[in-house]
């Protein structure tokens, strides 16, 4: 996992929707000097539009592409910070593509409190818009449990906030002699 100096080459944070994998990834980005990347902004820089416009116009197929695509490049940088997007680990083949040198991080949260979050952040994640979003939360979620698992470590991310937890990623990269 590590280099002569015990760091990894780069962290990769994944959980559901609103997990808090943006606002912690910045912040452990921050303090360590390291760059930060978040799947969803570059994947809409380069088709020019939302991820909800890519949703809706081209489908959730060709953002399954597309996604796949951005997180290849990104997972082959060192000295960075890389957010997934939520549904990235669960699609056919996505780890395959994670270093073998990269501390993978799932920031749990529930179904409620995701959706919670996401409508207070507006309407951006098609996956969670409409009726029954919590139903449909909780479902995906199941789904996706065994992919999230496949990270070397768990975080809870609704008891602590990004500066606790960025602490804690922190303190997995140096472990206390
Ligand atoms: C998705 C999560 C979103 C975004 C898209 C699909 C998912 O990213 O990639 O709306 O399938 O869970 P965030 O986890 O950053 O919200």
């Amino acid at each position: 996992m590590v280099n002569g100096n015990n760091v990894p080459g780069r962290v990769l944070l994944v959980g559901f929707m609103a997990s808090g994998k943006s606002s912690v990834g910045k912040e452990l980005a921050s303090r360590l000097g390291w760059d930060f990347q978040d799947f969803d902004p570059v994947i809409e820089a380069r088709a020019g539009k939302s991820v909800s416009r890519i949703f809706a116009e081209d489908g959730e197929v060709e953002f399954r592409r597309l996604e796949s695509g951005v997180a290849q490049e990104l997972l082959a940088r060192s000295d960075t910070v890389v957010a997934s997007g939520g549904g990235w680990p669960a699609q056919p083949g996505s780890w395959k593509v994670v270093p073998e040198d990269t501390l993978s991080i799932w920031l749990r949260v529930s179904p409620e409190v995701a959706v919670r979050r996401a409508s207070a952040e507006g309407s951006t994640r098609p996956l969670l818009d409409g009726e029954d979003a919590t139903d449909r939360a909780t479902a995906l979620l199941i789904a996706r449990e065994a992919s999230y698992r496949r990270a070397r470590y768990s975080l809870d991310s609704e008891q602590y906030g990004p500066v606790e937890l960025a602490g804690e990623i922190l303190n997995l990269m140096v472990p206390a002699r």
